[in-house]
């Protein structure tokens, strides 16, 4: 018997599955050369951020004030000028006057969130703060293909089956960075191995092949991630590493998601608890709902974790100044059919109707 779970970590999968023959299905043609890849989003963060402070002085480095918490701890612990610019992530089409916080000795982080965000700056050439943009959560999407930034980021673990991967280019060049740090991390090395193995265990679960696997997975997992965590150089992965991350990396993984997200839009209710966020002519990282209420935000996790969904909450703590400000992704990739975004539907639209008239 199979044991479906919507969400949370990417489990191994065999050139015979059909989760991997339908992302195989669309490639992006692109020159594989212009990328340089690292073990992990925070690695690559490091290795373009010691380079860029080698060759100029960096006065700041602004960071969205809504981020990943693991990317803010890694860099604010190895840079003493960090700063924060204030940006409502939900407002997709981001007017920021960076000329009015940046200047020319620094680096402005922007994020690309969840695929959605495209950002009009123009600043003068003469006078200008370094941006890059992170496209970690909306790899492949029009706006990482065509970025004009300085230098890109992306962790495509996020993205891929894989149990470690960052990478980094530079739009306006077709050649990779090669910025490497000649050391062993062995956080790093001890990171993918216990990833790899969590995601191993993870396959046999969710393919039938073992019970009891739960504990087991969990802990490898939270293993894996505290060497992540505790990863704090740039050094280039080994061969096998490279090469076992570049098979993926042309793979589109935004023809599923469409797909999968046109059922759920169409399907699912509309709510006074939650709004979809969603963008025409953009293809969301997943399904995107931001409460207001943030006990009916725990109501409805509960809710969907007793049914085998895993919504994530990105990001906790944040400083937002909207109202509707508690976000939950709910994973739609490749690993997912239409029957699975039927039953996502169905349980949410089901929350709904039991709390239709709570107070918001
Ligand atoms: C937007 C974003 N960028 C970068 C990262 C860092 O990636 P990694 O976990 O591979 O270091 C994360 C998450 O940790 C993230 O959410």
């Amino acid at each position: 018997m199979l044991n479906k779970e919507i969400g949370s970590s990417f489990y191994l999968l065999d050139d015979c599955d059909n989760e991997l023959i339908a992302l195989k299905q669309n490639k992006i043609p692109m020159s594989f050369d212009k990328f340089t890849i690292y073990h992990t989003g925070r690695n690559a963060y490091l290795a373009l951020l010691k380079e860029i402070s080698n060759k100029q002085k960096i006065n700041k480095i602004w960071l969205p004030s809504y981020f990943c918490h693991n990317v803010i701890n890694n860099i604010s612990n190895n840079f003493n000028n960090v700063d924060f610019y204030y940006i409502n992530p939900f407002r997709l089409n981001a007017k920021l006057n960076i000329e009015q916080f940046a200047n020319q000795e620094d680096v402005v982080i922007l994020n690309n969130f969840w695929g959605l965000t495209t950002y009009s700056y123009n600043l003068n050439p003469n006078d200008k703060p370094i941006i890059i943009e992170d496209h970690s959560h909306g790899w492949l999407s029009k706006q990482c293909i065509k970025s004009k930034a300085d230098y890109c980021i992306s962790s495509i673990r996020k993205t891929y089956p894989i149990p470690l991967g960052g990478i980094t280019w530079q739009p306006n060049s077709n050649f990779p960075l090669n910025f490497y740090e000649n050391t062993t991390d062995k956080f790093a090395i001890k990171a993918w191995e216990k990833l790899n193995e969590s995601m191993s265990q993870k396959r046999n679960f969710i393919k039938g092949n073992s019970e009891n696997f739960n504990k087991i997975y969990l802990s490898l997992l939270e293993e894996g991630e505290s060497f992540v965590s505790k990863s704090n150089s740039y050094t280039k992965p080994n061969d096998s590493i490279t090469n076992y991350i570049k098979h993926f990396i042309d793979l589109d993984p935004n023809i599923c998601k469409k797909n999968n997200l046109q059922y759920v839009y169409k399907h699912l209710k509309q709510s006074d608890h939650f709004k979809v966020i969603k963008r025409r002519g953009y293809i969301a990282f997943g399904l995107l709902l931001v409460f207001k209420d943030e006990n009916l935000f725990y109501s409805f996790k509960s809710y969907m974790i007793l049914n085998n969904i895993y919504p994530a909450n990105l990001w906790p703590q944040n400083d937002l100044k909207s109202n509707w400000k508690h976000l939950f992704n709910i994973h739609v990739d490749f690993r997912y059919s239409l029957d699975d975004m039927k039953f996502i539907v169905e349980t949410i639209n089901n929350w709904n109707q039991k709390n239709y008239g709570q107070s918001n």
